[in-house]
């Protein structure tokens, strides 16, 4: 391997910045960008001083063999079609979440990686939150005990990322806020040691996903006629094979009170809360940030909060440092592909429980 790492982007969309942030940090260089609009390629070459823009991946990979790594930043579909082709040529590859669109293609992944003998990793960036790391560290210490119970939240009032876009398409994105909020369910999976599952029950609504009253103030342009054929809410319930059990609520457009993004367990030792309470404009002055662990302690229940250090990418620049440090064997991966598999698992089986009413087996 060369060094510096030098990184391939695959999509030169909205979350270019945190990657590209990250990976420079980490003293990588980004050496080629590829998007089949090439105009966005050839605009993010400018943005970001990267030196070759590319209208086809292909291409770029043929062009351009001493990439190392690439980034793959593209909507849900493309993303493990892209990561095969990736690892097939050799290179290590950082894939947005969610991994793909089913267990089965992550599946695919998994054993691309393993036969390529590279590196697949995946923008999990809640993970790499100062809150996140801050409990995880207290979670090791064995402070926390067991997490028995958990409850992942990521649910928005009116927050639905454009209509008739690739996020709204199923055939594109795999699904709505269940698939595409994913973060707090796999962070709480994170903190209780990412048990096996066993059963999932759960219910998706569509209520509002036509209502341009709905919309998010981010997301992507509204596409004219495109098809918007996704959920706006799923709730569910997820028990694992050790007996733990993990209850879940993701949502775009809901009658909820304000967006929240939080993390809620219950240990044998201590309770916790990783928490984001969104202000009424996104990430304004009334936001609320939390990092709790809730203990007994001489004979009192003591409530700590844990102060770390504010971090508005919500780990997203910190995420893509993690993936040039493993690689560089200087940090251990923030995320497994093993992970990634288990938790498209419980995504196909939520969608599966909605359509049929029962409880799935994993
Ligand atoms: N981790 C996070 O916090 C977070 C936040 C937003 C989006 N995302 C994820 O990032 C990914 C991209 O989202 P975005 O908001 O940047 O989308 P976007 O629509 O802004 O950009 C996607 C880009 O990919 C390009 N593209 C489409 N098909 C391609 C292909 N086959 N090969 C190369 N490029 C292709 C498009 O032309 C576009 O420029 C999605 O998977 C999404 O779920 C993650």
């Amino acid at each position: 391997m060369s060094s510096p790492l030098r990184i391939g982007i695959i999509g030169a969309g909205g979350m270019l910045r945190y990657h590209s942030a990250g990976f420079l940090s980490a003293g990588a260089q980004i050496i080629a960008v590829a998007d089949p609009n090439e105009a966005a390629a050839q605009k993010a070459a400018k943005t970001y001083n990267i030196p070759a823009a590319y209208g086809d991946v292909a291409r770029m990979l043929k062009e351009q063999p001493d990439i190392d790594a690439v980034s793959i930043i593209v909507p849900n579909r493309y993303h493990a079609p892209l990561a095969l082709q990736a690892l097939k040529a050799g290179k290590h590859v950082f894939c947005e979440k969610p991994p793909a669109l089913s267990a089965a293609e992550a599946s695919q992944m998994c054993k691309a990686a393993a036969k390529a003998g590279r590196t697949l990793m995946f923008n999990f960036n809640n993970r790499a939150r100062p809150e996140a790391f801050a409990m995880m560290d207290y979670i090791a210490s064995g402070a926390v005990g067991t997490i028995q119970s958990c409850q992942a939240k990521w649910i928005r009032r009116t927050g639905i990322p454009g209509f008739g876009g690739w996020f709204t398409t199923r055939a594109l994105s795999g699904g709505g806020p269940l698939i595409d909020l994913l973060h707090m369910i796999d962070l709480g999976l994170h903190f209780m040691g990412y048990p096996d599952p066993e059963y999932v029950l759960a219910r998706t609504y569509d209520d509002f996903i036509t209502d341009k009253s709905f919309k998010g103030p981010w997301g992507i342009p509204d596409v004219e006629k495109g098809v918007t054929d996704v959920e706006s809410a799923a709730h569910g319930f997820i028990s694992f094979k050790t007996g733990q059990s993990l209850s879940f609520q993701v949502s775009w457009a809901e009658m909820n009170k304000r967006e929240e993004v939080s993390v809620t367990f219950q240990g044998t030792k201590a309770g916790g809360l990783v928490q984001r309470l969104f202000g009424s404009d996104g990430l304004d002055n009334t936001a609320l940030d939390a990092c709790e662990l809730y203990v007994q302690e001489n004979g009192r229940s003591v409530n700590r909060s844990i102060v770390v250090p504010p971090d508005e990418t919500m780990g997203r620049t910190r995420s893509a440092t993690n993936f040039v440090r493993t690689i560089a064997g200087t940090e251990a991966p923030l995320n497994t592909p093993e992970q990634a598999l288990r938790l498209m698992r419980i995504i196909d089986a939520a969608y599966a429980s909605a359509r049929t009413g029962k409880p799935q087996k994993c």
